[in-house]
């Protein structure tokens, strides 16, 4: 991760200014609503950037659609892909980036009224950020059931048995033990819906308030919905490389957009907020606690590696099974992504 800032001074950038602003207002607090992108700089593949998401790679795999990694109909079927995927990406690799350390900030401030993210990676909870404060939409790495009679694994037992490589089974009926992430055909968690609800009449009634949303394509429903539901008083932040979802099909005049690398903002943004000292300790912290010295890989490499993996064990296990076959059945899957955490 580079520590470098630019000189450029504020005039230079007034969606910096703007932010600055917004973070400097008395009592204000933020809802954070977030996705892939603000892990890629901890080396964590987002879903969907052309050449580093990891669809785009999966996608020239024999798997019947990129998206089957996380299909439930798909895992009954082969586990492999997702059990491969799950080894490489279990929390304790990884770094927190700038952004989640930006939210664990926010928290120390007074400033965080609450995270709502899409991802898996848990790295929110690494950078100390509170337990009711984080909302995660598709699930995470924290707790593992069976997918047949739910019935609930040891975590600790569970993290080796996947780090070791293996598909695990439920002690009681042999089903497929999986972490409790929500897969395409599944429903989000309750609370997700149950916070939400109880969020937005929050927001209603006061003006306190900043919706920041960054690192997301916004193609992922109900989540992609969020940032349409804040009320039209509260000020929107977009921080993402590209222009997405009611942002770009339903501007508000008082959106504040910045289209660019989300690390480089949001070191720029912690250092103008007076926070660069807490930043470094923090980090310093984390990384002593993880016992990780530096980010492994880069997101390409990170990428380049999960493909391949997946790669072998799909050639093995075609060998025996045809990949016809395997595309007839899942024609029905594909049909019904449209649930309710599916790509628009
Ligand atoms: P996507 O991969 O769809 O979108 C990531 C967004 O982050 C894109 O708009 C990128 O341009 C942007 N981005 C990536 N790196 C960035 C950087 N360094 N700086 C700024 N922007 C950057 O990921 P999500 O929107 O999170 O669901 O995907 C949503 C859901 O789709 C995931 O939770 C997952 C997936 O299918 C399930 O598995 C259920």
């Amino acid at each position: 991760m580079s520590k470098d800032l630019d000189t450029e001074s504020n005039s230079d950038n007034p969606q910096l200014t703007q932010f600055i602003k917004h973070l400097s207002q008395d009592h204000v607090k933020f809802l954070v609503l977030t996705g892939a992108g603000i892990s890629t700089s901890s080396g964590i593949p987002d879903f969907r950037s052309p050449e580093t998401g990891l669809y785009h790679n999966l996608s020239r795999l024999q798997l019947p659609y990129a998206e089957a990694v996380f299909d439930i109909d798909y895992f009954q079927k082969n586990p492999n892909p997702f059990m491969l995927l799950c080894k490489e990406l279990y929390p304790g690799q990884y770094i927190p980036s700038a952004f989640h350390l930006f939210i664990r900030l926010l928290q120390d401030h007074g400033k965080l009224h609450r995270v709502y993210t899409q991802n898996i990676d848990t790295l929110e909870r690494i950078a100390g950020v509170d337990d009711d404060l984080i909302i995660e939409a598709h699930g995470s790495f924290e707790g593992n059931h069976c997918i047949e009679c739910h019935e609930e694994f040891d975590q600790e037992n569970y993290k080796l048995l996947v780090l070791k490589g293996e598909v695990v089974k439920c002690w009681k009926c042999q089903g497929l033990v999986k972490p409790d992430i929500v897969f395409f055909g599944e429903s989000l968690p309750k609370k997700f819906f149950d916070q939400w609800d109880q969020d937005v009449k929050q927001l209603k009634k006061s003006d306190q308030f900043v919706a920041l949303t960054a690192g997301t394509s916004l193609t992922v429903y109900p989540f992609a919905s969020l940032p349409s539901e804040i009320p039209r008083k509260i000020p929107r932040i977009l921080v993402n490389l590209e222009n997405v979802g009611d942002f770009k099909s339903k501007p508000r005049d008082s959106d504040l957009l910045v289209l660019g690398d989300i690390e480089q903002f949001i070191l720029k943004v912690i250092k103008e907020a007076g926070w660069w000292d807490e930043y470094l300790k923090l980090r310093n912290e984390i990384v002593e606690k993880l016992g990780l010295q530096t980010k492994k890989e880069t997101v390409e490499e990170k990428v380049d590696d999960i493909t391949k993996e997946i790669e072998q064990e799909l050639e093995q296990e075609n060998e025996g099974s045809s990949s016809d076959d395997q595309l007839d059945e899942l024609t029905v899957a594909v049909e019904t992504l449209d649930l309710k955490a599916n790509t628009a």
